[in-house]
């Protein structure tokens, strides 16, 4: 258990904390979720493409087909309906998410793959 670890669960605090502002607590559900792609892919989809969307080292090394989403040759062939469609039916060891997300969000997620890809992370 290093440094980072103890700066990460602080900043996870503070977020949590900081979206308790104003926030009302007990049974009610609140208003409806917006569609929120970054919370989306933080929860569903970086355990396997990682945070920047590279493809997590560990998952890489039994899952080597993992995208790198920063990869021109992706960026170039890849379309946000052909995005769109792998994230609804799978390919290949990619799972389908068509079951548990809806079109709205499916979308969002598409364009947030290639903001992603686009944004030369570190
Ligand atoms: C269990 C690990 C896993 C999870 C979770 C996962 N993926 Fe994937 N993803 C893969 C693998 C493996 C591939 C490569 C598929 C292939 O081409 O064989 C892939 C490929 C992709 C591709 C590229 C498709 C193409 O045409 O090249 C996109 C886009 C993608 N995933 C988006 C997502 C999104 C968005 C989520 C979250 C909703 C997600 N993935 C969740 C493993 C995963």
């Amino acid at each position: 258990m290093g440094r980072g670890v103890a700066i990460w669960f602080g900043l996870v605090v503070a977020a949590a904390t900081a979206g308790g502002v104003g926030c009302t607590t007990g049974d009610d559900p609140g208003p409806a979720m917006p569609v929120e792609p970054a919370v989306i892919y933080a929860q569903m989809c970086a355990r396997c493409h990682g945070a920047d969307g590279r493809g997590d080292p560990e998952i890489r090394k039994t899952l080597p087909a993992v995208r790198d989403f920063h990869d021109p040759a992706f960026q170039a062939r890849a379309s946000n309906d052909e995005i769109a469609r792998v994230i609804m039916a799978g390919k290949g060891q990619m799972p389908a998410f068509g079951a548990g997300l809806s079109v709205p969000k499916i979308q969002a997620l598409s364009g947030y793959v290639r903001r992603l890809g686009l944004r030369g992370a570190p």
